[in-house]
């Protein structure tokens, strides 16, 4: 069954990685049909850009960092919805115009200390250049964009619109929002799933969700590789400086789709620039689609 991926549309929270340019390269090259009672799986699952798109009708979604998935959990029972993320972010954003980075940081603290799916949010949109970090407490230590006028009704009614939007493609579907550890998630694979993994870079962004070790990176393709499934992994191939070793060290005999790929996320300029991004997929689920690439 052919995937409509286009256009892309994002969801309401920002992270590193996110694969949001991405998306219809990756959907391209899978190639699952999702068999009855089979459901997509991933483990890693950060804004969720990936899953929404694909829009799958059962889901095993998770990410080991509960402030994620408890958001989407909140919009997924109705708890957080449109009219309720605009009227805070009306409220929070106005608080933020008259006391700018004063009013940010008393968020923040807030946040650390009662951890608000709503909290997180303005966070996350009010922070500097879109960040997601915690500290080794596991408290969000991002500073402040300085924009104190950040919420301006389109800003707000776009962000409600994307809430709006992941609860349109979570509605009717056997989706399970959870906040769990990559290898628990794995156990759970059946024949006729798909695994789509979007791990951390190693030794890149590393904070309290996102420590990710050599021995863990090769922990994960053991695992995979072992799965009864489908299953396909995305991972930087290179950049303007080096290769990324560990896909031949420990991802060969895979398939390997590329694309070009242009990374901006982060502060500093050493985590900008050209990156090729491979997707190395389960012999058998790839598409015929072959390279593919993208400015
Ligand atoms: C590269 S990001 C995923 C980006 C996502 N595909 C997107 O497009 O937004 C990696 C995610 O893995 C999560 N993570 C890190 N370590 C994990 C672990 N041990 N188990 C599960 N999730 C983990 C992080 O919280 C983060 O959300």
């Amino acid at each position: 069954m052919p995937v409509n991926v286009l256009p892309v549309k994002v969801p309401p929270i920002k992270c590193q990685g996110i694969k949001t340019k991405l998306v219809p390269f990756i959907l391209s090259q899978i190639h699952w049909v999702e068999p009855a009672d089979s459901k997509w799986i991933e483990p890693f699952v950060g804004s969720g850009v990936v899953v929404f798109n694909r829009a799958p009708q059962r889901a095993l979604i998770a990410d080991s960092n509960q402030h994620i998935i408890r958001l989407y959990q909140g919009i997924q029972m109705g708890e957080i919805d449109r009219a309720i993320v605009s009227d805070f972010l009306q409220r929070n954003g106005e608080m933020l115009l008259r006391s700018g980075a004063d009013y940010y940081y008393e968020v923040r603290d807030r946040f650390n200390q009662y951890a608000s799916p709503l909290d997180f949010l303005f966070l996350n949109r009010a922070c500097f250049n879109g960040l997601m970090r915690f500290n080794r407490k596991g408290g969000f230590n991002v500073p402040f964009c300085r924009k104190p006028q950040r919420f301006a009704q389109s800003y707000i009614t776009k962000i409600a619109n994307q809430v709006d939007w992941v609860a349109k493609q979570m509605a009717g579907k056997d989706w399970e929002f959870r906040i769990a550890n990559w290898q628990d998630v794995l156990l759970e694979a059946q024949p006729g799933d798909f695994v789509y993994l979007d791990p951390p870079y190693c030794g890149r962004h590393t904070d309290y969700y996102n420590a990710w070790s050599q021995a863990e990176a090769e922990a994960l393709a053991i695992a995979t590789k072992q799965l009864p499934c489908g299953f396909a992994v995305s991972m930087w191939l290179e950049n303007q400086h080096r290769k990324n070793s560990h896909i031949q060290d420990c991802w060969s005999d895979l398939e390997m789709r590329v694309c070009q790929h242009f990374y901006h996320v982060g502060a500093r300029e050493a985590l900008r620039g050209a990156i090729a991004e491979a997707l190395l997929i389960k012999p058998g689920f790839a598409t015929g689609n072959g390279r593919s690439s993208l400015k």
